[in-house]
């Protein structure tokens, strides 16, 4: 990598201008594992790169799986506060910038991926894909039994929508506790979804997208997703 593109390259991950980035390499600020400091043409790997003797953040085509609170908000601007103060300050930063694939609303915990890579964002929020996203329920009235049939009839209509929602499998787990697996991500579906058969949803949370769940990942934390959790995201289709 040259000189330039390195700077470039610093910039787009959110680390400054790339005038900012530029005097760093100046200041000799930005460093390779082995300590020596990188300049004009430097040709290093990502993961070689230190800058103040702190690794680099990940490199563009990042996956990154974070176990979003309840209270926060997938945006960048909000009087909420933001899924982006759990992550890196400088993920929205970047460019292109690291967005939620999909949306998870203020009051709904659980698994949230976000993404620089646009084309598996949209792969993984289609449709068509068919991506299976489970939910974990709790209602504020016992399930009336008819539940899981609606669901996987794929004749469901939502209000205000003229399209029946495909087919979602339910498993009860207890009288006011369910488990859902849908393939859309409509908005607030799985609320309005309950909320359609008479009953509220209290607390919501998605536990898994694809075969990838969240494996014991503490609330408010993340980390990048690695080959094998691609794997699970994408192996397994259909509710
Ligand atoms: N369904 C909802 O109602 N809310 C979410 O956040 C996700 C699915």
């Amino acid at each position: 990598v040259k000189h330039v593109k390195l700077v470039k390259y610093i910039a787009n991950l959110g680390y400054g201008s790339r005038r900012d980035v530029a005097s760093l390499l100046a200041a000799g600020r930005i460093t390779g594992r082995d300590g020596h400091v990188l300049g004009e043409t430097a040709d290093v790997a990502n993961d070689e790169i230190l800058i103040d003797g702190e690794p680099l953040d990940p490199p563009p085509g990042v996956v990154v799986m974070l176990h979003k609170p309840v209270g926060y908000v997938c945006s960048t601007k909000d009087a909420d506060r933001l899924v982006y103060e759990l992550l890196s300050a400088r993920f929205p930063l970047r460019s292109p910038i690291i967005a939620p694939v999909g949306r998870l609303d203020r009051d709904t915990s659980g698994l949230l991926l976000l993404t620089d890579d646009g084309q598996l964002n949209h792969r993984l929020t289609s449709p068509r894909t068919h991506l299976r996203k489970v939910y974990d329920v709790q209602l504020a009235d016992d399930l009336r039994g008819d539940e899981a049939a609606v669901f996987a009839s794929g004749t469901l209509l939502l209000d205000g929508e003229t399209t029946p929602l495909q087919p979602a499998m339910l498993e009860q787990l207890d009288s006011r506790h369910a488990r859902i697996a849908v393939t859309e991500g409509r908005y607030h579906q799985v609320r309005r979804m309950f909320a359609a058969l008479g009953n509220r949803v209290d607390a919501l949370q998605r536990f898994a997208i694809g075969d990838l769940t969240l494996d014991g990942l503490p609330v408010g934390e993340w980390r990048v997703l690695n080959e094998s959790d691609r794997e699970k995201l994408l192996s397994s289709r259909g509710a």
